[in-house]
């Protein structure tokens, strides 16, 4: 089946979907034998090397645009580092990638800590800097536009409780719970929303709008842009709408939006402007979360994963359970 609003990328279909989920797997096991061993750097460190190693195995030519950071500041997977054994040669693919989204989850041994990726053709994701991102999603089912990123949270809320049928007190908004949403929590409540207090991982959070059993309505605060770019690739092959605009807390980080061609630094970003074209999304569970279980070790050194993977023009969403034997 195709989603003819998006056409179906030769390119990527010369990247193996399945072999997607073979790279987040390999990053969700690596970071599996640390959860809650309150070490996020081990953890971290795990889920990269065991990510890039399976990057590498992929006949491709792939750029990693949001990885672990600059390459001054991140050895492996940085912005920029090339990876695939078939440079110079095969299908020109750029990545996203969190090989653990939810370091801190994984340490303390909480929920949806997940391992992601994202890959698209050259050029077809944002080159987002490390900074932090305000978000704005709802899922699928809704008019176009009917979030809006410019109008406050209540305007927002009022907009999809009348397009839903139902009053703002009946609405369930996701929100990362920081000091700085206090100001947006406590207008939620004044309208009488409920609101899901999350501890980090903002990917799943946005990714729950799309799951009715969620019951999770709306997605709104500020978390990194990476994890944007990420969440918007993801609500592209299953539908849903998002808004992202970059926040900026001081001169270095405005400079290193310009340094990634960003000029324009008040925009707002709709989710096809983050990530263009037809992409692939998959993402393995780390710890047990809303989207996915976690990995599971088993007697006789049997482990298992839980992961899905999804493409936008043909909008299949394959749920891919993995019993791995070492
Ligand atoms: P890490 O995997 O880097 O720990 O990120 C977890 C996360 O919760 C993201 O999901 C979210 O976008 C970001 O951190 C929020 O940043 P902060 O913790 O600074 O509020």
């Amino acid at each position: 089946m195709t989603n003819s609003a998006t056409p179906r990328s030769s390119v990527l279909d010369r990247v193996l979907v399945l072999e997607m989920v073979r790279v987040t797997e390999a990053a969700a096991i690596g970071a599996s034998s640390l959860i809650g061993r309150g070490d996020e750097k081990a953890a971290d460190h795990a889920a990269v090397e065991a990510m890039r190693a399976a990057l590498n195995e992929l006949a491709m030519d792939g750029t990693v645009v949001i990885g672990e950071g600059e390459r001054d500041e991140a050895p492996m997977l940085f912005i920029g580092e090339k990876v695939g054994s078939a440079q110079g040669t095969g299908p020109k693919i750029d990545i996203a990638l969190d090989p653990l989204e939810g370091t801190t989850i994984t340490a303390k041994a909480g929920p949806n800590a997940l391992a992601v990726l994202a890959v698209a053709e050259e050029g077809n994701l944002l080159n987002a800097p490390d900074v932090y991102m305000d978000k704005l999603a709802v899922g699928p089912g809704y008019p176009d536009g009917i979030i809006d990123l410019a109008k406050s949270p209540t305007e927002n809320v009022r907009a999809v409780a009348a397009a839903k049928g139902v009053e703002p007190n009946e609405i369930i908004v996701c929100v990362l719970d920081r000091p700085r949403h206090a100001g947006l929590i406590a207008e939620l409540r004044g309208l009488g929303c409920g609101v899901v207090l999350i501890g980090d991982g903002d990917v799943a959070g946005v990714i729950a709008v799309t799951n009715e059993d969620t019951t999770i309505d709306l997605y709104m605060g500020q978390g990194g842009a990476p994890e944007g770019v990420l969440a918007a690739a993801a609500l592209r092959c299953v539908g849903g709408q998002f808004n992202g605009r970059l926040v900026f807390r001081n001169d270095d980080e405005r400079a290193r939006a310009r340094r990634w061609g960003i000029e324009d630094l008040a925009k707002i970003y709709t989710r096809d402007e983050l990530a263009k074209g037809d992409c692939i999304f998959a993402a393995t569970g780390v710890t047990d979360g809303s989207l996915l279980k976690g990995v599971k070790r088993h007697k006789n050194g049997v482990m298992t994963t839980d992961s899905v993977v999804m493409r936008a023009s043909s909008g299949t969403v394959r749920w891919v359970k993995g019993e791995h034997r070492r």
